[in-house]
């Protein structure tokens, strides 16, 4: 692995305005990621991952601890971090091709700081529409997508603006079966080739094992780094490596203390 990238470092965060004594979401996260790392997150239903992962993507603030992006705070958001949702946030204007390019505006050329001219928006909004497999619908609006089609633009449009990290929220939580096995295997090519940091929010087990180099399990509120996993199966994985008798060990191993997990809160 790199250099770190992601330095998050005692992360406390409690929601004040909700109820009295308010909802503690974090409760000390320590966490590195390195560069060009894939770390996927799992954990019980409101254990904190989507505010850890806000928080990363400087949406949501915090009460205590720091969250460093090559060494400085982050106190924001900004174009070195891409946020794809669940709920494949797409403007209903915009044909597929304008949704990818709706990004690139805020592009600037290294080391100059040009912007982009419409060809060269064009030509790397080409590259990610071929990389989603979306040739042809170039110009069709998400009202006459399917929900997976919906999710590929989301995930080019991710990686279209070229950022150093890609910050993924379940974003295949809302796919059927077979088209989060397809995308899941898209994901995985384009990090074999892009190697994009990724930090990719699930509740599938399985699909954490598959796509990571690292699975972080999160313990039930308040949100606690419970266990890091480091997953040693070489790449280029694609479901075939489910087979694999070690992935299978991986997924006993991680099962075993998710279910510990589940035990403990139902006592
Ligand atoms: N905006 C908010 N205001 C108040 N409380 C919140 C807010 N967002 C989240 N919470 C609370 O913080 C806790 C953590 O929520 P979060 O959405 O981070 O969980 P999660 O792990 O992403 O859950 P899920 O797997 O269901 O998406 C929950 O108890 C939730 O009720
Ligand atoms: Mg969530």
């Amino acid at each position: 692995m790199g250099k770190t990238l992601i330095t998050i470092n005692d992360v406390h965060k409690i929601y004040h305005d909700a109820g009295n004594a308010g909802i503690r979401a974090l409760d000390g996260i320590d966490l590195t990621i390195a560069e060009n790392e894939f770390v996927c997150v799992i954990g019980p239903s409101g254990c904190g991952k989507t505010t850890l992962l806000n928080i990363i993507a400087g949406l949501e603030p915090y009460d205590s601890g720091e969250v460093l992006m090559d060494g400085r705070p982050i106190l924001g958001p900004g174009v070195d971090r891409g946020v794809i949702f669940q709920q494949y946030a797409l403007f209903p204007w915009m044909t597929v091709r304008r949704n990818i390019e709706y990004g690139m505006k805020f592009l600037r050329k290294e080391p100059d700081g040009i912007r982009y001219t419409g060809a060269e928006k064009r030509a790397l909004a080409d590259h990610y529409i071929h990389m989603v497999n979306l040739q042809g619908f170039e110009d069709v609006y998400p009202k006459a997508l399917s929900g997976g089609m919906k999710q590929r633009v989301a995930i080019a449009r991710g990686y279209a603006v070229n950022p150093q990290v890609l910050l993924m929220d379940e974003p295949f939580g809302a796919l059927d079966a077979q088209t989060r096995a397809q995308l899941q295997e898209e994901l995985l090519l384009t990090w074999e080739s892009e190697q994009k940091t990724c930090f990719f929010i699930t509740h599938d087990v399985e699909e954490a094992i598959l796509l990571a180099n690292r699975v972080v399990i999160m313990s039930a509120r308040p949100g606690r780094v419970k266990d890091i996993v480091n997953i040693d199966l070489p790449y280029p994985r694609s479901q075939a490596t489910k087979l694999d008798p070690a992935f299978i060990d991986y997924r006993n191993r991680i099962w075993d203390t998710v279910y510990k997990m589940f035990l403990e809160v139902r006592k």
